[in-house]
């Protein structure tokens, strides 16, 4: 039956007929992967099937080859998953396994054909910022004067369209009654502040005050005068760092590869200001690395760099994200745009909300993972204790190679 399941599977790609995959009823519990969804994409290297992990907290993304499908179907369905559901356009098959791990394959027409869901291109996406007419895209370097996107700017046009994409949709869940205010931290050359104002302000025609916080005087001048020059009149930059902006009436909070601990500054200005949305795509996480460095534990991660980097990304968004639902929102850790434009593709996600925490139970699984880790502090956590007389462990200055 599982084999039969398979085959329908592969025949719907062939006769385009698929429409989407779910593997559901997970047999381990204790991992917090919920289920699986797959979807057709086109890449530029072919057809593949895009398959997002959806754990409790964040989803993973992974493409996989149409050849390597069936292979990686065969080692999920019975092992890992007791149920699958296959859509296509005239029909709905359902396979489901008893305790006993013998499979039962179920098919139903579909009342009425589907529309096959149109293929999505990764050239062809939707585009937030629009490169042609755009003088601010100009004028920051990121597009010729006929509005073709300069080579080495691809990755950051791309980067900052689906960041805005990501955040038009945690927008629309919240209710604004006044002017939104919005803070860039790290707003370097300002690519993205620009591109939020102009979204949000020219395309959506929001009431915004979008600030962009960069301890760069160079930078800044330069962008304000761009702001000036494109007539953006509510957007504007200010030359601080993250520490010293105290104004604490802000509404959203962005930054995007805010270096090392500057993304912990980020998110507790966010935090402390009560802010009702934070998104942030953090960026190197030297400060929980160089703990890392001398845990006797990690020896056999340690040994290599780069394993010793993503344990550090790992460790330190986990305990970000854990800090960030104790103070009551609503966390999610996403990949927001494929690895092959920037390694750094995390985003930490957080919206305010008034859910009940148990507040001890998630100290205790910081405490937890430090423990398991050999950390022996975060920075987040020690801004949050906010401990005014024992301020050794700052390191105001991150620098950051990452650009
Ligand atoms: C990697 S760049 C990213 C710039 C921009 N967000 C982007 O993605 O294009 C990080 C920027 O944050 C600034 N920065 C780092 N730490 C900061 C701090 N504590 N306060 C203000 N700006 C900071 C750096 O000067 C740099 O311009």
């Amino acid at each position: 039956m599982t084999s039969d399941f398979i085959h329908k599977f592969i025949y719907s790609i062939e006769n385009k007929e698929f429409i989407k995959i779910t593997l559901s009823k997970p047999i381990e519990k204790n991992n917090s992967l919920e289920n699986i969804y797959g979807k057709l994409i086109e890449l530029k290297k072919g057809l593949f099937i895009s398959f997002t992990f959806r754990y409790k907290m964040r989803d993973e993304v992974k493409n996989i080859e149409i050849s390597q499908c069936e292979q990686f179907l065969k080692e999920q369905l019975g092992t890992k998953f007791l149920a699958a559901d296959l859509m296509t356009i005239s029909q709905h098959y359902s396979l489901k396994y008893n305790k006993k791990r013998e499979a039962q394959l179920f098919e139903h027409k579909q009342s009425k054909p589907i529309q096959p869901i149109e293929l999505q291109h990764d050239k062809e996406k939707k585009r937030y910022i629009h490169s042609k007419n755009n003088l601010y895209l100009e004028k920051l370097g990121i597009v010729t004067k006929n509005g073709e996107i300069i080579k080495n700017k691809e990755d950051k046009f791309r980067q900052i369209n689906k960041f805005i994409e990501i955040l038009d949709s945690q927008i629309k869940e919240i209710h604004f009654e006044k002017t939104i205010k919005i803070v860039d931290m790290g707003s370097g050359k300002g690519y993205l502040t620009f591109a939020v104002y102009d979204y949000l302000k020219n395309s959506l025609g929001l009431n915004v005050n979008v600030i962009g916080i960069e301890t760069q005087e160079k930078l800044v001048n330069i962008c304000n005068l761009i702001a000036q020059e494109s007539g953006f009149e509510f957007l504007y930059f200010r030359q601080s760092n993250i520490n010293d902006f105290n104004e604490s009436d802000i509404d959203i909070l962005i930054s995007l590869h805010a270096c090392d601990t500057a993304t912990d500054d980020t998110l507790h200005k966010g935090i402390q200001s009560n802010a009702r949305l934070i998104v942030s795509s953090p960026c190197c996480h030297k400060q929980v690395r160089e703990q890392m460095n001398k845990s006797k534990k990690l020896l056999q991660i340690n040994k290599f760099g780069i394993l010793r980097e993503r344990q550090a990304e790992l460790i330190t968004d986990s305990i970000r994200a854990l800090l960030l639902e104790k103070q009551g929102y609503k966390t999610n850790i996403i990949e927001f745009i494929s690895s092959e434009y920037t390694g750094k593709n995390l985003l930490i996600i957080a919206s305010k909300s008034q859910a009940e925490r148990d507040k001890e139970k998630l100290s205790a699984e910081i405490k937890e993972l430090k423990k398991l880790f050999g950390i022996e502090y975060q920075y987040l956590e020690k801004l949050l204790e906010g401990n005014e007389n024992d301020q050794s462990w700052r390191n105001l200055n991150p620098v950051c190679h990452i650009h």
